[in-house]
């Protein structure tokens, strides 16, 4: 017979991150979510209704990892109240967080999951990059066993190395986010379904599966077609998307030289 050693995690946090790794961890076979931890009195509804929660970080149960999932500005300092041995490791999930932020510990390093969270979508975590750090040779390879429980892509970098990955997410994913809202906005005052970009929406991510990003760039501003330019920004005058237009157009023109 097979015998395998069942990891214990405990979460802390209840947002986004939190729910994802909550989904995941509770219906991993080797894992054993002990708890969840927060500051509301009671486990939000959408989380699975047999997960222990507990709204005393003072009365943590013991764990072999506590994955702190708040805020990056409030990872410090729950990583200040958290009081545990020091055969537990403590990880945090931010992108931009130094790992120093948790160096009150004896054990601990970084687990952050390379992707778009939002409690209201699911997700497959078997394809997303977790970027991992540890204090020590050893913490790391504990990490990188949990972390490759979840994915098969799990990459190690330094902070500032992460920092980079995040900055670029940041562009990739949040800015471009903003640009459907802005897009919709527009679509929106002249009446007309904002469902209609959705085909063109997809076709953009689905392109970089065969084309680097620079050789999928189309449009106005790459084949400096002012005339086109203009009765664009004329269309947006004296909103405050004229700027944003401008500001990209010129450095994708730039581009144009490059290519
Ligand atoms: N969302 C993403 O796409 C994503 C992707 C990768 C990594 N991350 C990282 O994952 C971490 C969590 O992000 P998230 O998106 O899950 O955030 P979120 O949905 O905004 O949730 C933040 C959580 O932090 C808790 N919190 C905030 N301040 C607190 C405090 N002083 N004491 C106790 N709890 C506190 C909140 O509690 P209440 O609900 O009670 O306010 C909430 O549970 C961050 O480090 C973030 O950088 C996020």
């Amino acid at each position: 017979m097979y015998f395998y050693r069942v990891i214990n995690v405990t979460i802390i946090g209840t947002g986004n991150v939190a729910f994802h790794l909550s989904e995941v961890f509770f219906k991993h076979q080797e894992i054993n979510l002990v708890e969840i931890c927060g500051r509301k009195k009671n486990l939000p509804t959408e989380f699975n209704v047999f997960i222990d929660y507990n709204n005393n970080i003072f009365k943590l149960k013991k764990s072999d990892f506590y994955i702190i999932c708040v805020s990056d500005e409030h990872i410090e300092t729950i990583s200040k109240n958290l009081n545990i041995d020091n055969n537990s490791t403590v990880l945090h999930c931010s992108g931009s967080t130094h790992i120093n932020e948790l160096s009150n510990h004896y054990s601990y390093g970084v687990f952050y999951p390379l992707q778009t969270f939002s409690i209201k979508k699911s997700i497959n975590f078997s394809n997303i990059p977790i970027i991992i750090e540890g204090n020590s040779n050893k913490n790391l390879n504990k990490i990188k066993d949990l972390a490759l429980m979840l994915s098969k892509k799990v990459l190690e970098t330094s902070s500032k190395q992460r920092i980079a990955i995040h900055v670029s997410a940041v562009f990739t994913n949040n800015f471009t986010n903003y640009m459907r809202i802005v897009a919709d906005e527009i679509l929106k005052l002249n009446e007309i379904d904002t469902k209609i970009l959705n085909p063109l929406t997809f076709e953009t991510s689905d392109k970089l599966k065969y084309l680097s990003s620079k050789d999928a760039q189309t449009g106005p501003a790459l084949r400096n077609d002012l005339k086109t330019i203009k009765k664009h920004l004329n269309l947006l005058k004296g909103t405050d998307h004229e700027k944003v237009y401008k500001t990209i157009s010129s450095e994708i023109t730039k581009l144009n030289n490059e290519l």
